[in-house]
């Protein structure tokens, strides 16, 4: 039994020229998900779209929209639109006649526009500005009614390539909300295209983190923070320590030796690393901990990692303070300290400090 998804891609390459600009992905989407393709400038995040939407042609591998195979069906043939960054809404006509220009081309009855067109500017709430022109409108606005053109004509997938990125920050996050909540009322699915880790852990029920035309990890974000696949999403999401270990043992339990000599366990190992090997030990800062020596001896439990650092500087940052550990083996680590208390006595630095963290969040990943 094969599920039908609201788009699937197989194996899909596209080069130009010498470039591999996507390069053999595999993705499936369902149906009423929001789904984003996170990754850094040139990544090929903007050519996968295209390649869904009908503009571009893949080099190898196939598209289907529905369980249909897209081919070389053009993008006016395929059950979805797209939202562009750079927005073009026709300056000399008002809201309600740039969201009502396609259905005028298809010669749709008056009374069906006018329906439409009404149904749409709710979707967005933008009711009032019905009568005004672009240039009568914010950033904001203006982007909601590209957002309502798209929509009137009901797709069923909805492309979206940084449709935030000309927006300040303030109205992006606000924007971010509205439009989440949106795709939740319409129940279309939305495809959406970012290279703002936050935005994307934000917006999406499930992210494909890519990097050179590859998908290095498809998953749902609470996933793709807490267990990245491999260095490059534990780097470019969030930020992470990793401190070079060599493998030690991987059974019974995954045990690793660092510069220093001491050994730590871990939670998990990615695949394709042996007994001997040079590898990282990745770490989230806030996952970590500070004790005094003596404290630190007291602690017994075995899942918990206990490694000799010097601290060397402090930054207060609000809500926690970021506490810079070199450890013996000369890596500089973060530990993010919650300020919980008002007038904790704080670390300070040249101090001795045990880092420790639960051994179950360390992960074990290629250099
Ligand atoms: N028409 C084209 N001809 C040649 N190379 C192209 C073409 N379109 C894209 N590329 C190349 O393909 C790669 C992927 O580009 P793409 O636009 O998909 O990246 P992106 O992830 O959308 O980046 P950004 O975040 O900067 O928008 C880049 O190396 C780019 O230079
Ligand atoms: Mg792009």
């Amino acid at each position: 039994m094969s599920e039908t998804f609201a788009v699937e891609l197989q194996d899909v390459v596209k080069q130009f020229g010498d470039v591999i600009a996507v390069n053999h992905v595999s993705l499936r989407i369902k149906d009423g998900e929001f789904f984003s393709l996170l990754g850094p400038s040139g990544c090929g995040k903007t050519t996968t779209l295209r390649m869904i939407a009908g503009f571009e042609m893949p080099t190898g591998g196939a598209i289907y929209i529905h369980g249909e195979r897209q081919g070389y069906r053009p993008p006016n043939k395929r059950p979805i639109n797209t939202v562009f960054q750079n927005y073009a809404l026709f300056p000399h006509m008002t809201v309600a006649e740039n969201i009502a220009f396609g259905m005028e081309m298809q010669k749709t009855p008056r009374d069906e526009i006018k329906r439409r067109v009404d149904e749409a500017l709710a979707m967005v709430r933008l009711s009032n500005m019905a009568n005004r022109k672009p240039k009568q409108l914010s950033g904001g606005q203006q982007q909601r009614i590209a957002l309502a053109r798209a929509l009137v004509n009901r797709p069923k997938v909805l492309l979206l390539d940084e449709p935030l990125g000309a927006l300040d920050l303030k109205l992006r996050k606000a924007m971010q909300i509205e439009l989440k909540a949106l795709q939740e009322e319409v129940g279309i699915t939305f495809i959406y295209v970012t290279h703002d880790q936050e935005e994307a852990l934000t917006m999406s029920d499930r992210i494909a983190v890519m990097n050179n035309g590859i998908v290095h990890q498809v998953g749902d974000p609470e996933t793709i923070y807490e267990h990245p696949a491999d260095r490059f999403v534990a780097d470019f999401i969030g930020e992470t320590n990793f401190i070079p270990v060599k493998v030690v043992s991987l059974s019974p339990v995954i045990e690793v030796a660092l510069g220093s000599g001491e050994k730590v366990i871990a939670g998990w190992v990615e695949e394709g690393i042996s007994v001997g090997d040079r590898a990282v030990l990745s770490i989230r800062p806030e996952k970590m901990d500070l004790l005094e020596p003596h404290e630190a001896a007291e602690v017994k439990a075995k899942d918990v990692a206990r490694v000799r650092g010097k601290v060397t500087h402090l930054v207060y940052v609000g809500t926690d303070t970021r506490h810079s550990v070199t450890l013996g083996d000369g890596t500089e680590v973060v530990v993010r300290l919650q300020n919980m208390y008002i007038g904790e006595e704080p670390w300070e630095i040249g101090e001795e400090a045990i880092v420790t963290w639960n051994a179950a969040h360390a992960r074990i990943l290629k250099e």
